[in-house]
């Protein structure tokens, strides 16, 4: 083993992981770019202020927080929602509203590793700034929707909910607002046992909350969120032709920044871990100085869904070079070496041996690079200036001018 290792929760990515990792992202930026969202980019790190600010200093425990050389004090950011509403105060606030920005990058949570669970982990998410509250939901909720469609991933199940129901639900049975946010991370947990016997503890009849948030299903359930607006949402994503979601007035979310929807997306094979995206609108601009500005946005578990396809067993692109070029000798390495140059600067990909390997030995390790073609160039090739091409799929072999390959 090598003396030093990766940190705990951290992984490496070998270069199938990156292929299917990059092959993963081109789709969700595919999407973004159909939804006319535009990317910004924020720093790794950021004063812990930022993420304080919003959630208290409690956040501190979940992060990865360092004083710098000038006594500063950091963290790397565990997500990405409260650095857009920053760059929005510093550089944003004179272009025309509403805003569509997505993002992509790593965050940093100091977690109990599991599957699916990890210390760096990567989002792709989108926030939409100053829309018409339904109308930025309803295209939040449509995006996060096709995301989910255009990586491919079998059988995600959207809840949809809104953070004033269970609020509604505690003042209705006698629980100040002030006294709310320790039944939040119960309700978040789904622990409904728990939550029956926290509001037990408390004085509070349990049954008339629990009915409610235990409750999932359709429109219907709409009518114990008087106000909430979800209706008009909900036909927006008819009119989108989104389906395939389900109500549930039981998501908090951390309650802490979440102002009115909330949405989660699981798949539910993943087990432990099934949350593959999570958001909902919230109102943090005011923080940061840029005055309010309602928004509404999400962030994708980008490994998780990767999990998810492997776990499915998709169909990753493979990624081998279109040519493997092999001299027959030591004879004709210079040919092979003018050949590759000639392909690659036709904007083909192509390989050649560079390990002086005799034929049969270079042919089993283009094979095993994945190329689709081998391209053989022995004494005949030279004279006539015809290649010899082999399929490495059928084994088919062809005659073929340089000039036919650079098409
Ligand atoms: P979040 O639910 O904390 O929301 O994270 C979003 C997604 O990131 C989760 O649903 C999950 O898939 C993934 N995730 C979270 N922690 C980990 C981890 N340790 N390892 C792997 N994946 C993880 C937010 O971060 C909000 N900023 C979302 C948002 C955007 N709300 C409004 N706008």
């Amino acid at each position: 083993m090598p003396p030093v290792q990766r940190p705990k929760g951290t992984r490496d990515f070998l270069p199938r992981d990156m292929e299917r990792r990059r092959w993963l992202e081109g789709r969700l930026r595919e999407v973004m770019r159909r939804f006319a969202f535009r990317e910004v980019g924020t720093p790794a790190f950021e004063h812990t202020e930022l993420f304080t600010l919003r959630s208290g200093p409690s956040i501190v425990e979940d992060m990865y927080t360092f004083t710098d050389k000038g006594g500063r004090e950091m963290a790397l950011r565990p997500e990405l929602t409260a650095p857009t509403m920053r760059l929005y105060a510093e550089g944003l606030l004179g272009a025309p509203r509403p805003l569509k920005l997505c993002y992509f990058g790593n965050c940093f949570r100091y977690e109990q590793p599991q599957k699916g669970r990890y210390r760096e982990f990567w989002q792709f998410g989108a926030e939409i700034l100053g829309a018409e509250r339904a109308s930025g939901e309803t295209e939040i909720l449509a995006l996060a929707h096709e995301c989910l469609r255009g990586s491919g991933v079998r059988d995600p199940v959207m809840r949809i909910g809104h953070v004033g129901v269970l609020k509604r639900l505690l003042s209705d049975s006698g629980v100040p607002p002030g006294e709310q946010p320790r039944f939040w991370p119960l309700v978040d947990k789904k622990d409904f046992e728990g939550l029956r016997a926290a509001l037990g503890e408390r004085g509070v009849d349990p049954d008339p909350i629990l009915s409610v948030l235990e409750r999932r299903g359709g429109r219907e359930l709409l009518e114990k969120v008087p106000g909430s607006g979800l209706e008009e949402v909900l036909d927006g994503l008819e009119s989108m032709g989104v389906t395939g979601y389900t109500v549930d007035p039981g998501i908090a979310r951390g309650l802490d920044y979440y102002t009115g929807m909330v949405f989660e997306i699981d798949v539910p094979g993943l087990g432990a871990e099934k949350q593959v995206c999570g958001g909902g609108s919230y109102s943090l601009a005011e923080l940061f100085g840029a005055g309010k500005v309602e928004s509404t946005g999400f962030a994708l578990g980008f490994d998780r869904i990767l999990v998810a396809l492997e776990a499915a067993g998709a169909a990753f692109p493979e990624a081998g070079p279109d040519f493997f070029v092999v001299p027959v000798g030591p004879a004709e390495r210079g040919e092979a070496r003018r050949v590759v140059a000639a392909l690659r600067r036709a904007g083909r990909s192509a390989e050649t041996d560079l390990a002086a390997r005799n034929l049969s030995k270079a042919l089993k390790h283009a094979a095993s690079a994945g190329a689709s073609e081998a391209v053989i160039i022995g004494e005949d090739e030279l004279g006539t200036g015809l290649l010899t091409v082999k399929n490495m799929g059928s084994g088919e072999q062809r005659k073929a001018r340089l000039e036919e390959l650079l098409k």
